[in-house]
């Protein structure tokens, strides 16, 4: 039967879920899966809020028209273009002819170059409001997150935001759909690697999004991914304010690169002595094992991070070379940073871990610990200074 789901009188969730794809942008692993959020008003004029992965959307254009019930589509808003939420455009566009796109001018540019050209496009990037009857929708510019041509759409009427890949997270909707409706916690590291690794690079311009929301009364936040927010809005732009200022927890991160050992045991090292000064909350991970999404992820999460590496060819281990390559990329910033590894001749490894902190702009909180071969006990005392320079 089909099963209306309300976020108000006249306007609907119709997002579908996506447990079948397994790399996110063809990189980022979806072990719990993903959901792409579309929303309709069913007013005296109809508006579709973005759409769906093509991939997912099998159904989509049928639950569209169900929801309309005989009227035809006036408005489709284009919040963000990217693939996950236009794959079902075309379809649109094909069904209603008539449709008018509301989007901006950097939506206009990619909409064409998808879509082919169109006198159908509206720019409402200027303060536009657009009456549907009961609701009125206006528009802010929130460019970069994490697109140009991203922007949210707000009702007037209802106080709803629609606020496209910001607020949102991984992982599906399993019957759940709203806040109180579901466990956070289900979410939470989800929602922190979705952060990290899809929009964390353009933090800065997240912070001058949800600075541009201050004004703007909040009922309901509905993202293109994850849980609607309709009990408790401010959680989610809580976290989201709080990853886009690299704010962080205590503890210790520890992520190391080993082909035989040695590294591995000064990280073991380390984390004990760490431990035996009381510090809880302490994670290590070995490079090799974990995906870079999970890393970038921890490394999100901490203020003290420690990285070790092997040397290798002359560098350091290429899969540590990678993360580090893909931190400085994402500008993570206010990290303390230790450093520590192993090498046989003139090492590689750690040499380049300093540079990288260099790069960064972390912290270095202690001298970097290189040691020759399998550490000896003179080798693990060096670590106990890494150890202290932490707590
Ligand atoms: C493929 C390969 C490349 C290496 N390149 C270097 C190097 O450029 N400089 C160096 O000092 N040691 C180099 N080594 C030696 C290792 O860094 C050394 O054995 C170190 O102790 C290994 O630490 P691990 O047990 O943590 O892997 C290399 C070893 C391998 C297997
Ligand atoms: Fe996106
Ligand atoms: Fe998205």
């Amino acid at each position: 039967m089909f099963n209306k789901v309300y976020i108000s009188d006249r306007v609907f969730w119709i997002g579908v879920n996506d447990r079948r794809k397994r790399l996110f942008e063809n990189i980022w692993p979806l072990p719990e899966g993903v959901s792409y959020n579309s929303y309709i008003i069913v007013d005296e004029k109809t508006a579709l809020i973005d759409t769906v992965d093509v991939t997912a959307g099998k159904c989509f254009l049928d639950t569209v028209d169900k929801y309309l019930a005989g009227k035809t589509l006036d408005y489709l808003v284009i919040n963000h273009i990217e693939p996950d939420h236009s794959g079902e455009i075309a379809g649109i566009l094909k069904k209603y002819p008539e449709v008018k796109i509301l989007g901006n001018a950097a939506t206009k540019r990619i909409f064409e170059a998808c879509f082919g050209a169109t006198s159908n496009f509206e720019d409402v990037g200027k303060g536009a409001v657009v009456k549907l009857g009961h609701h009125e929708l206006s528009f802010v510019m929130t460019p970069w997150v994490h697109w140009p041509e991203t922007m949210m759409t707000v009702d007037l009427t209802e106080k709803i935001v629609f606020s496209g890949d910001a607020f949102g997270t991984f992982g599906t909707l399993n019957g759940g759909i709203f806040d109180d409706e579901v466990n956070f916690e289900f979410y939470r590291d989800e929602a922190l690697r979705y952060y990290s690794n899809i929009v964390g690079k353009y933090s800065n311009m997240v912070q001058k999004a949800i600075a541009k929301l201050a004004g703007t009364e909040i009922r309901c936040i509905c993202p293109t991914h994850g849980p609607v927010w309709r009990k408790d809005p401010q959680k989610i732009i809580d976290l989201y304010n709080k990853w886009s200022r690299y704010e962080a927890e205590d503890g210790l991160l520890i992520i190391y690169a080993s082909m035989y050992g040695n590294t591995e045991m000064m990280a073991d090292y380390i984390a004990r002595k760490v431990a035996e000064k009381g510090v809880r909350n302490i994670r290590i991970y070995d490079v090799s094992k974990t995906h870079i999404s999970y890393l970038i992820r921890e490394a999100w999460k901490y203020r003290n991070i420690f990285l070790g590496s092997c040397a290798y060819n002359t560098g350091m281990f290429p899969l540590i070379d990678h993360l580090c390559c893909e931190l400085e990329h994402l500008g993570l910033q206010n990290r303390r940073l230790g450093i520590f590894g192993s090498f046989s001749w003139n090492g590689g490894g750690v040499k380049n871990l300093v540079k990288f902190a260099e790069n960064i702009k972390w912290e270095l909180i202690a001298e970097p610990v290189e040691i020759k071969g399998i550490p000896s006990d003179e080798d693990f005392r060096k670590c106990d200074a890494l150890a202290e320079a932490l707590v």
